[in-house]
């Protein structure tokens, strides 16, 4: 039986994964935790955590007993410009806190498996931006991608030098509609569908054709869950797994919407967003995640439109 702490409970990410967790495993067996002091949508069972006390942290996965862990607490690439050193401060140590507990636990004979998301703010203005592989060169330019790319040096260090079976995808934009966008780059692909169901032209941060990897959070869940899945054997890469979806441009998502709600318009005005965009890739190639667990995205650009016109609650800030 597994005991899951989700770190991050509140954001983007965890917030879907405490339900597809529950579904699984069983919602006693999932305790969501984040900084606020309650759950932001209803999990059975919610703690309030600040991943930068390890005293405490240590103390909540010995007393549930806890096996697999999901650190998910961040501040994102827009965020992270604002505030570069709490961004730093809250990525790194946030993420060293949660390796030197599971390397504690280890050497207690009481193994954690841990999952980290990465992201392709790893890379940077010199790596292949088309196609770009799993190896390659990584000089990302925002502190958030800085972090990311330290990260995932961390992850690898900590499987190689103490046994820490830490597992990582770096994720592309993800696209979803139970949370409002969270201060990311790739947030316009959200707040757009926002805007359109307002029936309001939006005014994108990026430019027309600034192509941009992206996934549905269905898949990303998906791919979350098969890699943590996965038989130690099967996960060959301890840094983190290139996970691709779709790409597409601002301007193309526009068009898909527009075909479902003729009339929506959309206007660009860039700001340092698409600097930090401009140094992302185009498109990813995820064989190797392919190869080492089975990966497969499922989801296209014309489902994403459709079902995000369905949920996206327009009243809802973005
Ligand atoms: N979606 C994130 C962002 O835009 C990247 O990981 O910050």
């Amino acid at each position: 039986m597994e005991r899951i702490l989700i770190i991050g409970a509140n954001g983007q990410i965890g917030s879907e994964l405490v339900d597809a967790l529950a579904a699984r495993h069983g919602e006693r067996n999932v305790i969501a935790a984040d900084i606020g002091a309650a759950s932001a949508h209803g999990a059975a069972r919610y703690v309030q955590l600040d991943v930068l006390d390890r005293a405490r942290l240590a103390r909540l996965v010995d007393d549930e007993a806890v096996t697999q862990v999901y650190h998910l607490a961040a501040l994102l690439s827009a965020t992270g410009e604002q505030m570069p050193l709490k961004a730093w401060h809250l990525n790194m140590d946030g993420l060293l806190n949660i390796l030197e507990v599971a390397r504690e636990r280890g050497e207690a004979g009481r193994p954690l498996r841990l999952f980290w998301p990465s992201s392709i703010a790893a890379f940077g203005p010199h790596t292949p931006a088309d196609a770009t592989p799993q190896h390659a060169v990584m000089d990302p330019a925002s502190i958030y991608g800085i972090s990311k790319l330290a990260g995932e040096r961390l992850c690898e260090y900590y499987f190689a030098r103490y046994g820490v079976d830490v597992r990582s995808l770096r994720y592309p934009g993800i696209i979803s509609y139970k949370s409002p966008p969270g201060g990311g780059t790739t947030d316009y692909a959200i707040a757009i569908f926002h805007a359109a169901l307002r029936g309001e032209r939006y005014d994108c941060f990026l430019c027309p054709d600034t192509t941009l990897p992206m996934i549905y959070m269905p898949d990303a869940i998906r791919a979350t869950i098969e890699l943590m899945d996965a038989p130690m054997e099967r996960v060959a890469i301890r840094s983190s797994y290139n996970l691709a979806g779709i790409s597409f441009s601002p301007r193309e998502l526009a068009a898909a919407i527009a075909g479902a709600l003729p009339g929506f318009r959309i206007a660009y005005h860039p700001d340092g967003r698409q600097d930090i965009a401009a140094s992302w890739p185009h498109s990813i190639d995820d064989s190797q995640a392919r190869r080492d667990w089975g990966w497969q995205p499922r989801i296209g650009l014309a489902q994403l439109v459709g079902d995000m016109l369905e949920h996206v609650d327009a009243g809802a800030t973005a």
